[in-house]
């Protein structure tokens, strides 16, 4: 059973720390800067924990963190794992389900997006509104395990009307431009076509990526509260007349990190 490995890996965790965040923060491509504010950091790698795979994807260290972010005691992902690494998506998504387990209630999702909107520019920030599962697939499939949530769970408010709020009203506090819109999540790792770029557009998408909406899906399956925002670390494919590349995204999201890290710090403390 799933929540036996789960109980597993909560046993490891605890016999490492004390500390019983109730937020936690999973750290996108070119944003994971933010966990090295972290004070008095417990730093466990996915490598030795219990039930958890190790992120291969470039910029992604692999590490669980625990500590405080201006006192304020979190659990951070500095890392996450993708479906284009090979793994399944109950495998990428099982870190969110020891989250809810440990007692977190908040979560606040991160991850660098092509921009699809042509009014959005790049090395905005972008809070999720909503998104579009593209992956095909979906991690709650097979036996349901009641004691993390129903069978069929709700989506309509996956992405906490409150909590979008408190990003909007401490984005204008900071002085920092904030976006917001629909997320279509595709499983990479080809970057997408101008034609379904074109497609996704039709269909309101404002943005896309590669991760994100599996583990949205969990944390709303286990009650947990979501804030996702994304860093557009390019325009998508064929919107400018250039190719994409990794650098780009890497690069914008090192340039965006300071803001990023501002605007997190600032919700953190409010929740
Ligand atoms: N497409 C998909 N994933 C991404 C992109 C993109 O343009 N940029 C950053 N992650």
């Amino acid at each position: 059973m799933l929540m036996d490995q789960v109980q597993e890996t909560i046993a490891y965790i605890e016999q490492k720390t004390t500390l019983k965040p109730k937020v936690a923060i999973v750290l996108g491509s070119g944003l994971n800067s933010l966990a090295d504010e972290l004070q008095k950091p417990c730093v466990i790698a996915y490598k030795e924990l219990p039930h958890f795979v190790v992120s291969t994807a470039p910029g992604h260290q692999g590490n669980l963190i625990f500590g405080y972010l201006d006192d304020v005691p979190v659990l951070c992902m500095q890392g996450r794992l993708h479906v284009y690494e090979g793994y399944s998506l109950e495998t990428i998504t099982y870190p969110i389900r020891v989250m809810a387990a440990l007692g977190i209630e908040k979560l606040i999702l991160s991850n660098a997006a092509g921009g699809i909107d042509i009014d959005f520019a790049v090395g905005d920030l972008m809070i999720i509104s909503d998104h579009i599962n593209f992956m095909g697939r979906n991690p709650l499939i097979g036996a349901n395990e009641t004691e993390f949530g129903p069978r069929f769970n709700d989506m309509t408010f996956a992405y906490d009307r409150e909590l979008r709020g408190l990003a909007h009203q401490t984005a204008e506090e900071l002085g920092i431009k904030l976006q917001e819109g629909v997320y279509l999540a595709c499983t990479g790792p080809s970057y997408e076509t101008p034609a379904e770029i074109r497609m996704f557009r039709s269909w309101g998408a404002n943005a896309v990526g590669m991760s994100t909406v599996p583990e949205v899906i969990v944390a709303a399956h286990c009650g947990l509260k979501v804030l996702a925002i994304s860093c557009i670390s390019n325009m998508a494919a064929g919107i400018l007349d250039q190719p994409l590349t990794e650098e780009e995204v890497l690069a914008t999201g090192a340039k965006v990190s300071h803001d990023f890290c501002r605007l997190v710090k600032a919700i953190t403390a409010k929740l």
